[in-house]
C-alpha cells in the first residue's frame, strides 16, 4: 500500500518506541517524514533511515513547537498528518498520595501541553490546505481506572481525549480530521525491563488483557497509519482503542 505517497507527516516522539514504529510504517507507505524529539542520536537515526528530517523539538515549548511545523511546511510545501505522540510515565508520578506537585506538573506539561501546543500550530497549515490529519496519542488509561495508579499520566491523557474530540467536532467542516489513539500496554523496552524484574507485576498486568500479551509497536502504528489516510475518512473525534480488548473484558480467557 502507498497511501501516503505525495503526503508529508510530523511524527512526535519519532525516535522511539510507537513513534519509530510509526516513522517507519509511514514512510514505507510513501510518506516524507518529519522526526521531532528530544533525543538528537535517535532522531537524527531515524530521519536518515527513511529519508527525512529530523526537528530538534522539546515539545513543551511554544517556540520548539511553532519552528517545527514551519520546518516541515517549509520543506515539504505542506502538512497531512500530524501525530502528536511524544510523552512520558516517570516513575514520580505515582498514587495521589504520594505525587508531587512538581511532577504532577512535568506529566501535564509533556503530556497534555504539548498536544494542545501542537495542534495550535498544526491546525493553521492543514486549514490552508482544506485537509489534514491529526491523530494525538492518549491511553486505555484514559477510558479506565487502574489500582496501579499514575495519577498525573491518566489525568493528562484524559486531558487528550477530551481536546481532541472537541477539535474533531471544530474542524470538521474545514477537511480536518482529529482522533485520539488510546494504546493498550505496549511492549516497549521500558515495559519489558519493568516486568523482567517483577514477573509477578507482568503476570498480574497480563491476566486483564483478552489476548494475553502486550502490543508490538508495529500494531500501534498500523493504526496510525489507518487513521491518517483516507480510508479513515470518516472517522473523527473518535476514541480510537487499539487494546487487545481490555477495555471490553469483564472476565478473561483462562
Ligand atoms: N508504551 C505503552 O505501553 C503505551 C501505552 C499507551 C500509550 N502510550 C503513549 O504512547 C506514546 C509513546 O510512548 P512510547 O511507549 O513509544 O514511549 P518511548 O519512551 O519509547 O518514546 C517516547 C519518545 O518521546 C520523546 N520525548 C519525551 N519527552 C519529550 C519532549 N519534551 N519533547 C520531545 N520529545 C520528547 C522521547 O525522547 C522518546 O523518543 C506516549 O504518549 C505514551 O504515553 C504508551
Amino acid at each position: 500500500m502507498q497511501r501516503f505517497e505525495g503526503r508529508v507527516a510530523v511524527v512526535t516522539g519519532g525516535a522511539s518506541g510507537i513513534g519509530l514504529a510509526t516513522v517507519r510504517r509511514l514512510a514505507a507507505e510513501g510518506a516524507k517524514v518529519v522526526i521531532a524529539d528530544l533525543d538528537e542520536a535517535g532522531g537524527k537515526q531515524a530521519a536518515e533511515s527513511v529519508g527525512g528530517l529530523f526537528v530538534r523539538t522539546d515539545v513543551t515549548s511554544e517556540e520548539d513547537v511553532k519552528a517545527l511545523f514551519k520546518a516541515a511546511h517549509d520543506a515539504y510545501g505542506r502538512i497531512d498528518v500530524a501525530f502528536n505522540n511524544a510523552g512520558i510515565s516517570p516513575p514520580d508520578d505515582d498514587s495521589i498520595l504520594d505525587t508531587g506537585l512538581d511532577a504532577w506538573k512535568r506529566v501535564q506539561e509533556v503530556n497534555l501541553t504539548s498536544v494542545y501546543l501542537c495542534c495550535k500550530y498544526v491546525i493553521p497549515y492543514m486549514r490552508e490546505q482544506g485537509r489534514g490529519s491529526i491523530i494525538n496519542t492518549a491511553s486505555f488509561v484514559a477510558k479506565m481506572g487502574a489500582a496501579t495508579s499514575q495519577i498525573s499520566y491518566t489525568a493528562s491523557k484524559g486531558g487528550v481525549l477530551a481536546m481532541s474530540r472537541e477539535l474533531g467536532v471544530q474542524f470538521a467542516r474545514e477537511g480536518i480530521r482529529v482522533n485520539a489513539l488510546c494504546p493498550g500496554p505496549v511492549s516497549t523496552p521500558l515495559l519489558q525491563e519493568l516486568f523482567a524484574k517483577d514477573p509477578e507485576k507482568a503476570a498480574r498486568r497480563l491476566v486483564h488483557i483478552p489476548t494475553g500479551r502486550f502490543a508490538e509497536p508495529e500494531e500501534i502504528a498500523a493504526a496510525v497509519a489507518f487513521l491518517g489516510s483516507d480510508d479513515a475518512s470518516f472517522i473523527t473525534a473518535s476514541e480510537f482503542l487499539v487494546d487487545g480488548g481490555i477495555s471490553g473484558a469483564y472476565v478473561t480467557p483462562l
